[in-house]
């Protein structure tokens, strides 16, 4: 196991009805300046009714609220820098996030830019790290990217998907009400139920020794969310089910499953590229297409890790041949994210005229991506054409 520091800041609040109470949860986080930046998406927070109640309880604590809605999906640089524009007119104080990953990536790149005097789009691009940061809450309406606990910040931008982040921009406060997840729509349920997995697997599968006590932790987290994955599919308004994926989801990013790991991250690459060439391509859904083919063109790296995983987690109970174990370990995963809906080909994900070979080269500009393996842009260009 690798030397590390942890240190997670989040306050969790968790369960029904928690989100009526933001104003009084962040009231002493502001002590003079008392205006909140609060940041939705695309309306779904105004349908469900859940913004009239946010806005309520901080008015009802004296907090002065400035409106910032219509981040989307895969959110954008444009949008952050409007953002980062109101922010500063009107002295905010606080940044609130009230729905998903896009939301809260969207509120912490307000967050990192208000107080930078350069573009925030050079955290991304230009690996600057941000110093300062304004402090950043969340009300959680969708469970997947465990951007309410990461230190992470996702942005597009001209064709590109980059992330940044450091402690800075780990939202201080976090609200997570399994009930808010009942109106999500089935493709939303599938692609975090995936992406969750996936920030798990992006560091499970490490070739650093020594590191059992938390990769049992993983199986057990991949079991859960497989098996609570199915039933919020089948009932979108179980609310048992879903505080495990809530719970899971947030868990799966804050950086526990990687403690002393050396962690690979090239299937997030290859999808971020992906994303960034369509928009409309929702982000599990593209680590569905992704992940099998890269398993199958590393797992050679360290077959014992494989096997592993073929038994721990997807339940394979063969003896003998390693490559038959491996392979049906792989295959179940398959089957498990056709059996929650998902694509798990370019194709079904009506991305088979990605330029493959312009994003294999483009997402190994810098250097060969992932640690479990080292892929270049030939392997990765072989992965994605795998996944066709
Ligand atoms: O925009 P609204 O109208 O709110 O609708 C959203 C959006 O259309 C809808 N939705 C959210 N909560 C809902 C709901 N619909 C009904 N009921 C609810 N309760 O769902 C749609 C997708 O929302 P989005 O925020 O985009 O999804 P997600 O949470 O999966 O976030 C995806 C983004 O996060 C990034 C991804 O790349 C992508 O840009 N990631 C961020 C990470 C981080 N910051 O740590 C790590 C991840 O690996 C990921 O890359
Ligand atoms: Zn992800």
């Amino acid at each position: 196991m690798k030397n590390f520091e942890y240190f997670n800041a989040t306050r969790l609040v968790f369960g029904r009805g928690e989100e009526n109470r933001i104003g009084e949860l962040i009231l002493p986080k502001l002590v003079e300046n008392k205006t909140v930046l609060v940041v939705y998406g695309g309306g779904s927070v105004k349908r469900s009714g859940l913004l009239d109640r946010v806005i309520t309880s901080l008015e009802k604590n004296n907090l002065k609220v400035v409106e910032f809605g219509g981040a989307q999906a895969n959110p954008t640089m444009e949008h952050v820098r409007l953002g980062i524009q109101l922010a500063r007119e009107e002295n905010v104080a606080l940044v609130l996030a009230v729905g998903g990953g896009s939301v809260i990536d969207t509120a912490k790149a307000i967050a990192m830019g208000v107080p930078y005097e350069g573009d925030a789009w050079d955290f991304f691009a230009c690996g600057v790290m941000p110093k300062t940061a304004l402090p950043v809450a969340c009300v959680l309406t969708l469970p997947a990217a465990g951007s309410e606990q990461s230190i992470r910040v996702v942005i597009s931008h001209q064709g590109r998907k980059l992330g940044a982040g450091c402690g800075v921009v780990r939202p201080y406060l976090s609200v997570i009400n399994p009930e808010l997840f009942f109106t999500l729509p089935e493709k939303q349920i599938r692609a975090g139920v995936i992406d969750m997995m996936s920030h798990i697997m992006e560091r499970y599968f490490t070739q650093t020794e020594g590191v059992d006590f938390v990769s049992g932790q993983a199986e057990a987290a991949l079991r859960s969310i497989m098996k609570n994955g199915l039933l919020v599919k089948e009932n979108p308004q179980d609310y048992d089910a879903w505080s495990q994926i809530g719970l899971a989801g947030s868990f799966a990013h804050n950086g526990f499953y990687g403690l002393g790991h050396v962690e690979d991250w090239a299937c997030h690459a290859m999808e971020h590229e992906l994303s960034a060439w369509d928009e409309s391509i929702t982000h599990g859904e593209g680590l569905a297409v992704v992940t099998p083919s890269w398993m199958k063109h590393v797992w050679k790296e360290n077959p014992a890790r494989f096997v592993r995983f073929a038994k721990e987690v997807m339940g394979v109970d063969l003896e003998g041949d390693t490559e038959a174990i491996v392979l049906e370990g792989i295959r179940r995963l398959e089957q498990f994210f056709i059996n929650m809906g998902a694509p798990i080909t370019l194709q079904q994900l009506k991305a088979e005229k990605a330029p493959v070979a312009m994003l294999a080269e483009r997402v190994t500009a810098k250097g060969p991506i992932g640690n479990f393996k080292k892929l270049y842009a030939s392997d990765v260009l072989q992965i994605y054409q795998l996944a066709l």
